[in-house]
């Protein structure tokens, strides 16, 4: 199955699919799973939690490069490949936002002095079982988006364990 409807955190309605950009040719937002030497990074927002990098596009931008911007600008780490997985919207109360899902393997993090709206780099050897009820995790850590993204990344052998 490559598509999904479902309710977020915040019971907004999302629906996810893991085809060539169902929803918008030009998603405004992006959100990256990385790798980096076995292990997962990630970041911790300063009020959201522990997320998975990404952000808004900017004007004139591609969300390819918005990824790899995102990337470095929160975690300063470099994106050696990055590869679509997946779309999803958000009906939420102030309007609709689209985020493509990508999955990159990390080359290189530098340590920064600051990081763009972000504490910086956190690297986990596994994601807890329980984030659904884990204080410590961002809200977009905790709808099936993630799973779902899991599953996809592992059947399809994009990541090899
Ligand atoms: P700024 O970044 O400060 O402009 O904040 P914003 O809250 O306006 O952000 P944004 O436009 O990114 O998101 C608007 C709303 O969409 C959020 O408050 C969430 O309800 C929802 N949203 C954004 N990203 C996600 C996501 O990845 N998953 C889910 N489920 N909802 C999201």
């Amino acid at each position: 199955m490559s598509y999904y409807t479902f309710e977020d955190f915040y019971k907004n309605t999302v629906e996810l699919s893991f085809t060539d950009h169902p929803y918008s040719l030009t998603p405004k937002h992006v959100w990256v799973i990385c790798r980096f030497k076995g292990q997962w990074l990630l970041t911790e927002h300063p009020r959201r939690g522990i997320e998975f990098p990404g952000g808004k596009v900017e004007k004139g931008e591609s969300a390819e490069k918005a990824a790899v911007r995102e990337v470095f600008e929160e975690t300063g780490a470099t994106v050696d490949a990055l590869t679509y997985l997946a779309q999803y919207r958000v009906k939420g109360k102030g309007g609709t936002i689209i985020k493509n899902v990508y999955f990159a393997t990390i080359e290189k993090i530098k340590i920064k002095a600051h990081y763009y709206e972000t504490n910086g780099p956190i690297l986990m050897k596994q994601l807890p079982e329980s984030i659904k009820n884990n204080d410590k995790f961002s809200f977009m850590m905790k709808d099936e988006v993630l799973q779902r993204s899991m599953e996809y990344i592992f059947k399809n052998k994009i990541l090899q364990l």
